[in-house]
This record gives structure tokens, sequence and C-alpha cells, in this order.
């Protein structure tokens, strides 16, 4: 059993926690027991739990709403520069083969709060192995005297899924998408029931959550993660990888429908879906989508049921010509949704009793920080849909 650290975004560890439970069923236990693992506890930031080495990897494959896995390594109180050396004169290195390192150093709040004299005895005791252009990283965490070493499993952060190549000026972080498409299809249902479903975007920028939506059920099994440089590790979930990589991507939803208005966010848009396709049924339009919607086929309800789900420019990077009571109107009467899930600043008082949304249940399903602005997401249920 190994310990790992999962990343995620702050206040989304139970979403995470969620995550891990609907994804443990499905991954691949070499010794052919059901994949199982145990919390060991939960932070601001992430969870740490304890799990076969093979499951651990393999977490980097499936999870889409964390950020980076960790392997701890060393962990232990730690006062002083003798108690440093103890601990990693124990350190399995060689268990793990790791034949160089750069290190990301931290320390707060302890007696050992120097980052350089900490690089300085990396340096000292380990002079053949520090490699700052290594494809291998250490993360060394020194909190409260308390010292944890730990290896980067993922290198690239997770959310940055490699298929959405070009961003338009204020994407969406992949992360977020899912979690807002997971709240969107609640607990009560699978992401294999959602075939009947059209998936629409009227703002859809460089494309994320059509991607995130169609995507939702594949692993990502398109880059290699900082866990596969190194050789033992690799060797572990080789054939795992083979595995993976030879399941044909499911659709989840009958269709998507993406509008954008800006020629160049739109040709960003194209080259996005593009790689979808022709898997998935994505149809995409260059347009205004309160000018365009009725004349394509998401209105009325020949695409029926319809969920929309958009991140609305903030009038930041992107200006407003809108009023946000007036967008959410706009949606619900053009489209006739059964759901709508919306990406929000916090600043935006949405008022969710108004009688306007009458027929619609509606409620914040969580907040977020996103770029360091207070986001919220927000739904609405149409009663009888
Ligand atoms: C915040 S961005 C969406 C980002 C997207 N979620 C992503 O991850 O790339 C909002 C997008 O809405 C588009 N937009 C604004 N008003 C629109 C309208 N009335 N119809 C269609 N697109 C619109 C903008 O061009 C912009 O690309």
């Amino acid at each position: 059993m190994e310990k790992f650290f999962i990343g995620c975004a702050l206040g989304q560890e139970q979403e995470l926690l969620n995550e891990l439970e609907e994804i443990f069923p499905f991954l691949i236990s070499r010794s052919g027991k059901a994949a199982r693992y145990s919390l060991v506890f939960q932070d601001y930031g992430g969870v740490e739990i304890e799990t076969e080495l093979e499951l651990g990897l393999q977490l980097n494959f499936f999870l889409k709403t964390a950020n980076r896995i960790l392997l701890r390594l060393v962990e232990g109180p730690c006062q002083n520069f003798k108690d440093l050396e103890n601990h990693l004169k124990k350190w399995p290195l060689a268990k793990f083969q790791i034949a160089d390192f750069q290190l990301n150093i931290s320390a707060s709040k302890s007696k050992l709060n120097n980052e350089k004299r900490i690089l300085m005895e990396f340096e000292r005791l380990f002079p053949k192995l520090l490699n700052p252009e290594s494809l291998t990283t250490l993360y060394v965490r020194m909190f409260e005297n308390l010292l944890s070493v730990s290896l980067d499993l993922s290198g690239d952060l997770l959310h940055k899924r490699t298929l959405v190549e070009k961003k338009d000026a204020a994407p969406l972080r992949e992360s977020l998408a899912f979690l807002g498409l997971r709240a969107l299809k609640g607990p009560s249902l699978f992401w294999t029931e959602l075939s009947h479903i059209t998936l629409v975007d009227p703002m859809a920028g460089s494309g994320t959550l059509l991607k995130e939506g169609c995507l939702a059920l594949s692993c990502q099994i398109d880059r290699r993660f900082a866990f596969e440089e190194i050789p033992i590790l690799e060797k572990t979930t080789a054939s795992i990888r083979k595995k993976l990589e030879s399941r044909k991507p499911t659709p989840i939803f009958k269709k998507v429908i993406g509008f954008d208005r800006d020629q160049e966010t739109f040709e960003k848009l194209s080259k996005n879906v593009n790689s979808l396709l022709p898997i998935f049924d994505v149809e995409i339009h260059n347009a205004d989508f309160r000018k365009a919607a009725g004349k394509n086929s998401v209105k009325g309800t020949e695409a029926a049921p319809v969920w929309v789900i958009s991140n609305p420019p903030y009038g930041k990077r992107i200006p407003r010509d809108f009023k946000i009571q007036d967008l959410i109107q706009n949606f619900l009467e053009i489209f006739n949704p059964d759901r709508l899930g919306l990406f929000l600043p916090k600043s935006d008082e949405v008022n969710l009793q108004k009688t306007i949304w009458r027929g619609y249940k509606s409620k914040i399903a969580f907040h977020v920080q996103h770029g360091g602005l207070p986001i919220q997401f927000v739904i609405f249920h149409k009663l009888n849909g």
C-alpha cells in the first residue's frame, strides 16, 4: 500500500471524494481483486488516500476534478537538519529507481523555514541526483515542523487536457467544466443515462463545456504523465494503458450544439471540436445564439430534451451586453431546456425566486474560485422536465 495526495481546486474536496467513489470500481487491479482505497485525511485543496501502487498511478488516467497526484515518499516530524538527514537516509529512492529529480520546496510555520538551506541540504546529500532539467519533480513541504517529500506523478496539471489546444480569451478550466456538468447531471443519474439528451452551450468560447460533456466517461490517455518517465512505474501501468487505449470513447449525449458569435473564437472552437468528430455528434454555429437558435435544430421539441450549460462573459475580459436576469430568461425561452446550468461570478445577484422562472426550481450547486474570482454554479431545473 502507498499513500497518495490528490490536489483539487480549493473547496472542491468533497466533489473529488465523490468522484473517487464513482471511478474506483472501474480501475484495473492487477491482483484481480476489487479496487479499494481508504481515506487518510481531507485537507483544504486535496485529499490523501491509501491504496495499491498501480491504482494510485491509474488515477491520473481517470480523475477529472483533480489537478495533481503525488506519491508520498517521506513523512514525519522534523525540527532540524539532523532530523531532515535522518528522514532522507530512509527514503525509498531505490525502490522507485528515481534516477534524478528537481525540487519544488516550500516551508512555513516551522523551525526549518529556510527553503534555500533545505535545498543546500539536498545538494549535499544527493549531489548526483539533483538536476534542474529532470522530468521528475519532488515536492518538499515543511509545515508546522512536519516534513513531507512527495513524487509528482502527473507532470502537467491534470485539468490541462490536451484536446483543447486553442483557448479563447476567457476559457473555463476543464476540471471546473466537468464539475458543472456533473452537478447538472446530479447524483441520481449515471452518465450512461443521458444518450437521449442534447447538450447546448449558447456561448461556447473554445468549447470546454462541450468537450468535457463528450468525454465525461473517457480516460486521459492521449498524454504521458510524469510517472511514466520512471521506468519501474511506467512498467506498472503499461498493460493497463494499453487496455484503456483500446477502449472506444462512448458518446454521452445524443448531440452537442455550440454557438459563438466571435469570428476568431469560433475558429478556435472549430479546431477543438474537430478532434471529437466523427465519434460524437457535434454542431457549431458562428452566430449570436439569440438570433440563430430559432433557425436551428435546437428550437422547440425537435432536439428535446435539451440541457443548456454556459459560462457567459463576466464583463471583465469579455464585455457584457446583457443583464443577467435577461440572459437567463433568453436561455429558458429560446431553448426550453429541462435543465440549465450557469457559471456566474458570485457578484451576479441571481434572484432565484423570480417569478419569470416559474416552472423551474433553482439552486446554487457550488461555489469555487476561478482565476482568483469567486464563482457560483447555478442550476435551473424544469419542474415537469
Ligand atoms: C466566457 S467565454 C466562454 C468560455 C468557454 N466556456 C470556454 O471554456 O472556452 C464567453 C463567450 O461567449 C461569446 N458570446 C457572448 N455573447 C454571445 C451571444 N449573444 N451569442 C453567442 N456567443 C456569445 C463570446 O464571444 C465568448 O467567446
